[in-house]
């Protein structure tokens, strides 16, 4: 290990988290611990915490660049954070966001998930997704590429959907959204993240899966929980989601704060009921 991210701290002695370890946890029902990370310090402080994925969210659009929704961020933007982070990581499974548009057919899916993983070290790719989209999960799939498939709240849709609001809280949605997971887990989806979901809802969801669900706003009964970074740290600007918690406190440091979270997730401290949505 060389490198001025390789600390003599980080765990380079665990072995580095794969696929089928997400899946032995969700088995034996330890929840999986989530962070964003834009870039190589930040990223080195998860990996040595014990954060098991780290997500280079499209969300750096909000929070790195300083834009009002995701819809920005570029392919290149992705492949540029997603190399910073993965040079960082040892031990944490690396996802990337695809961003807008950038898979919006099975070509361009596959030809901009290449590049996130081949360019900039990513080992899966996320996307926003519905049943519409099996045929793009499916040829990343076919391709040997790890698919995460977002479903709940999409920011990407913002536009569509008229802003950054809960899915899934009539029955018509609720029944859409399990049908779109189950679509997009048979078309290959390795993971699945659900965002601003009823707690009741994600946890049907969760158990009729047979891959790991993360969840985000989505309760406690998913297999996972993932935040942004900036929201632990109480570094987010404007409305503070209500999922959102700051750890950066009583005199805790950064690595503190992330330890703390990762502690939180693992012990179900967090997330508590006022954290989550009701139908
Ligand atoms: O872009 C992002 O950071 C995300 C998380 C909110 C899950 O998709």
């Amino acid at each position: 290990m060389s490198g001025p991210y390789a600390s003599p701290r980080s765990n380079a002695s665990s072995p580095a988290v794969t696929l089928p370890a997400l899946g032995k946890l969700r088995q034996a029902g330890q929840p999986i611990v989530c962070l964003t990370a834009y870039d190589a310090s930040f990223a080195a402080i998860l990996d040595e915490a014990g954060v098991d994925v780290v997500l280079v969210g499209d969300s750096l659009g909000m929070v790195v660049q300083g834009h009002a929704s995701t819809i920005p961020v570029t392919v290149d933007h992705m492949v540029y954070h997603t190399t910073l982070v993965s040079r960082a990581l040892r031990r944490a499974w690396l996802i990337a966001d695809l961003p807008f548009l950038s898979y919006a057919d099975p070509a361009s899916a596959l030809a901009n998930a290449g590049r996130l993983l081949q360019e900039a070290g990513a080992k899966m790719v996320k996307l926003e997704g519905h049943a519409g989209q099996a045929a793009i999960v499916e040829t990343l799939a076919a391709n040997g590429i790890p698919v995460c498939a977002h479903l709940g709240l999409r920011p990407q849709s913002e536009y569509k959907i008229g802003g950054f609001r809960a899915a899934g809280r009539n029955p018509a949605e609720a029944e859409k959204m399990c049908e779109d997971a189950r679509r997009l887990e048979e078309a290959g989806a390795d993971l699945l993240l659900l965002e601003c979901v009823p707690s009741r809802l994600a946890a049907e969801i969760t158990k009729a899966a047979h891959v790991p669900v993360i969840g985000i706003g989505a309760g406690p009964g998913v297999d996972g929980q993932i935040l942004v970074l900036y929201d632990i740290l109480g570094l987010s600007r404007g409305v503070r989601p209500r999922f959102a918690q700051d750890f950066l406190t009583g005199g805790r440091s950064i690595a503190e704060a992330v330890a703390a979270f990762a502690e939180a997730v693992r012990n179900r401290t967090y997330p508590e009921p006022r954290h989550g949505f009701e139908s």
